[in-house]
């Protein structure tokens, strides 16, 4: 599986070269309502993609639903594009991935606007079918291109930003200890924390450009990451949180990870410790807080992924699942 990566402030422009060499004149644009002008890719984009026949879809919420996939699949189908393009969050790239792998696939830009999901660099795409987390997953999903461009992020709201944040971090850890990790997902991982760890809460309290660079390409890392190991319970256990309780990804999963680390007991760069003072540095958590109650752990419990439940180094039961859920009560 081979990507094309443009990383760097500013490096949105460059779309200009890719649609130059595909000679593309229909663009499938894949945007966030907001995002896409918030962010600042709307004013970028607006001058190259001009004088093309462009289609935009933005009917996404904050989770990629099964029936935004199929009403997305059927203007995709109208509109017969020869580029995707896909600018925001990760639900919003994923939401192109998935609509674009079951079209006609053509190739895909993913622009990410959060620093972040990774998703413009992993070829699985997350899609909840009637409440149930699915995983479209094969070499057909991954992006033909990544645009990394860190000036995107500056405007993410600062509690997304957060969950972003963390979701890279638990990513980029999970990734280490995951039983499908390699070298090179090792390597990417590593330089992920590298990038990530000594950024992230100056990213988040105040836009600082340097920092941002450094959160937006650690972020990429941890999801090529994860592209090639795959993540592991905390991301198992943060579906029906973030499903059910509306809980944003990345801070589910970030709730998770200290209890997930004293029972899986593996050596990382980061502590327990550490990620329950990024916690308090940013105010989130408990899960009470979300309205999550002690008689919620069972049906939390029955609703975890299996698959990536299998990932994790060590195997969890049904009782230490919902322990885990009460430790964060
Ligand atoms: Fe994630």
């Amino acid at each position: 599986m081979a990507q094309t990566e443009y990383i760097g402030a500013g490096a949105l422009a460059r779309l200009s070269e890719i649609i130059a060499e595909h000679n593309a004149q229909k663009i499938f644009l894949v945007v966030g309502k907001s995002s896409y002008q918030a962010s600042g890719a709307e004013a970028v984009l607006a001058p190259i993609l001009a004088s093309l026949a462009v289609t935009r879809f933005d009917e996404l919420g904050a989770l990629t639903l099964e029936e935004h996939v199929t009403e997305g699949l059927s203007v995709y189908k109208k509109c017969a594009p020869d580029l995707v393009v896909a600018v925001g969050g990760g639900h919003v790239l994923d939401a192109a991935k998935a609509i674009n792998a079951m079209g006609n696939r053509v190739p895909l830009v993913a622009v990410p606007t959060t620093g972040g999901s990774g998703a413009e660099a992993t070829p699985f795409a997350v899609i909840y079918k009637a409440g149930v987390k699915t995983s479209l997953d094969g070499p057909e999903v991954l992006p033909t291109y990544a645009i990394i461009d860190p000036l995107l992020i500056a405007s993410t709201p600062r509690t997304a930003a957060i969950a972003s944040g963390l979701d890279a971090l638990c990513q980029a850890l999970e990734s280490l200890w995951a039983k499908g990790a390699t070298n090179e997902s090792r390597g990417y991982a590593t330089e992920a924390l590298e990038l990530v760890v000594p950024t992230l809460k100056t990213a988040v309290d105040t836009r600082d450009p340097a920092a941002l660079d450094s959160l937006a390409r650690g972020a990429h890392c941890a999801g090529k990451a994860i592209a090639i190991s795959k993540t592991t319970a905390a991301h198992a256990l943060s579906y029906g949180l973030t499903y059910r309780f509306g809980i944003p990804h990345g801070i589910a999963a970030a709730l998770l990870m200290p209890p997930l680390m004293r029972i899986n007991k593996v050596m990382l760069p980061v502590s327990a410790e550490d990620i329950e003072s990024l916690l308090r540095h940013c105010d989130v958590g408990p899960l009470s807080r979300f309205g999550v109650k002690r008689s919620d752990a069972a049906s939390l419990s029955d609703g975890v992924d299996p698959e990536r439940l299998g990932n994790n180094p060590r195997a969890l039961s049904k009782e230490d699942i919902q322990q885990l859920y009460m430790n964060i009560l």
